[in-house]
């Protein structure tokens, strides 16, 4: 049994220990805002946030998961980089497909938590250039971050 904090609330689960995260909140919990796209780290589709930071799922096992925080695409609206961000998100109509965008702004969450100064557009399309979009959605993304990021302000 391994139990941890999933957006909020105290949970366990009997997942198979080296179970990644990504599956486990899924389908042991339902959580299907977390997406699944390389399974290798590569693509950023499966950010969630450990311990606040942004964490890619799909290759961390549940077990290195047990006693922390993890938040998901579901309940980072109650951050106020989250809450700033979904509200950029629509102005700067950021999606296409949409399948890219969860992980998009968990990342961004990130980014904005980490930068000490505003940031420029150059600089958001740098510090969110690990996460893929194939429909080529990165400068409407940079542009939301800005924005979020001056909303915070
Ligand atoms: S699915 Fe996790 S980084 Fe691509
Ligand atoms: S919006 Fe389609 S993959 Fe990013």
């Amino acid at each position: 049994m391994i139990s941890f904090t999933l957006n909020g609330k105290a949970v366990t689960t009997n997942a198979p220990a080296d179970k990644p995260l990504l599956w486990v909140l899924r389908e042991d919990f339902n959580l299907t805002g977390t997406k699944f796209g390389c399974g290798i780290a590569q693509c950023g589709s499966c950010t969630v946030h450990l311990n606040g930071a942004p964490t890619r799922s799909c290759v961390l096992a549940i077990s290195a998961a047990a006693g922390a925080k993890v938040t998901t695409i579901e309940a980072i609206n109650a951050t106020k980089e989250g809450k700033a961000l979904q509200a950029a998100w629509v102005v700067e109509q950021a999606p296409q497909c949409g399948y890219c965008q969860s992980g998009q702004i968990m990342a961004a969450a990130g980014v904005l938590k980490q930068a000490k100064a505003p940031l420029s557009r150059e600089q958001a399309l740098e510090r969110m250039s690990g996460n893929v979009c194939r429909c080529g959605t990165y400068n409407q993304i940079a542009a939301a971050v800005v924005r979020a990021q001056k909303t915070l302000a």
